[in-house]
């Protein structure tokens, strides 16, 4: 019986823990756009924000002819392009938001609600990532059919506003 008892709070424990280790959820661009208005409008003029797009038939037809890929094909339900042209993989968060670059935002967002005065290791435990070359070779690498080179300018992802804050 107390041996039972000993597995029973173990397994309690480790669910436990896994819930509290489990990855941040998405939040999605308007979110964002609430607090960082002047990021959304440079960001939304960007390729990157329309990159769904790419996948729909017609779209980009000679480039896609070009890298032997079907013009009129639907590409908006196939798992290997929504990976790099989605935030999660899924049409339901379409383009490369801003979380696709800064980290899933469910908790760092509630810091930054809450907190003006976070400090940056506090707010990176809470997911918030500060992009840099890695980050965009999630995406920019030879598994793009388009892919030729690719040269690492953060200018080239929006552009950058003074915080109030030092972080
Ligand atoms: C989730 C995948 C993904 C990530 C991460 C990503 N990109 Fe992109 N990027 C794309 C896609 C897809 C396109 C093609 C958009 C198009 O041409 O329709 C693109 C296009 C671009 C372009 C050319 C079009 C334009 O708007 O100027 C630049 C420059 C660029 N990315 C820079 C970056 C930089 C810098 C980073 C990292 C800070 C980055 N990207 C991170 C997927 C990504
Ligand atoms: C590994 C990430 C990745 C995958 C997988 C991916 N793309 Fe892309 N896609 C990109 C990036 C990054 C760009 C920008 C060009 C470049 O540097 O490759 C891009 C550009 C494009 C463009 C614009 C090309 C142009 O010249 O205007 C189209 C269209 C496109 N992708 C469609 C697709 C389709 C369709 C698939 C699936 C068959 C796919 N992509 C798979 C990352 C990816
Ligand atoms: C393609 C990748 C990418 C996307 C998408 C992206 N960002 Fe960024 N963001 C960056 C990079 C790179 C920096 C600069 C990091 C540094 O300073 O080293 C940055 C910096 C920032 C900063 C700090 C202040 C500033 O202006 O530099 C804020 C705030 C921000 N982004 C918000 C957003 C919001 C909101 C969105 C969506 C509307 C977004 N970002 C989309 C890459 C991205
Ligand atoms: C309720 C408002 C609010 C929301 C919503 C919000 N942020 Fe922020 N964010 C802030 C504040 C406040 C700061 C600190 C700004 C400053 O000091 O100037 C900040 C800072 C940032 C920074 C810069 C961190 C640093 O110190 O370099 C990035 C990047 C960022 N936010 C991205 C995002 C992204 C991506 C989203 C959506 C997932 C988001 N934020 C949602 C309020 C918000």
């Amino acid at each position: 019986m107390k041996k039972w008892t000993v597995m029973m709070m173990v397994a309690l424990f480790a669910l436990v823990s896994a819930g509290m280790v489990s990855a941040a959820d998405y939040v999605g661009v308007a979110k964002c756009k609430m607090c960082h208005m002047k990021q959304f409008k440079s960001w939304e003029q960007g390729k990157m924000a329309k990159a769904f797009d790419d996948l729909k038939p017609g779209a980009a037809a000679d480039a896609k002819k070009a890298a032997g890929l079907d013009p009129e094909k639907d590409y908006t339900t196939d798992a290997t392009c929504l990976g790099c042209h989605t935030v999660n993989g899924k049409a339901d968060m379409p383009g490369v938001q801003c979380e696709a670059c800064h980290g899933a935002g469910s908790d760092y967002m509630k810091m930054m609600m809450t907190n003006r005065d976070f400090k940056m290791d506090e707010i990176k435990a809470k997911g918030l990532v500060i992009p840099d070359e890695a980050t965009c070779k999630k995406c920019h690498n030879e598994k793009s059919p388009f892919f030729k080179a690719f040269t690492f300018d953060k200018d080239k992802a929006h552009e950058h506003f003074p915080l109030t804050k030092q972080h």
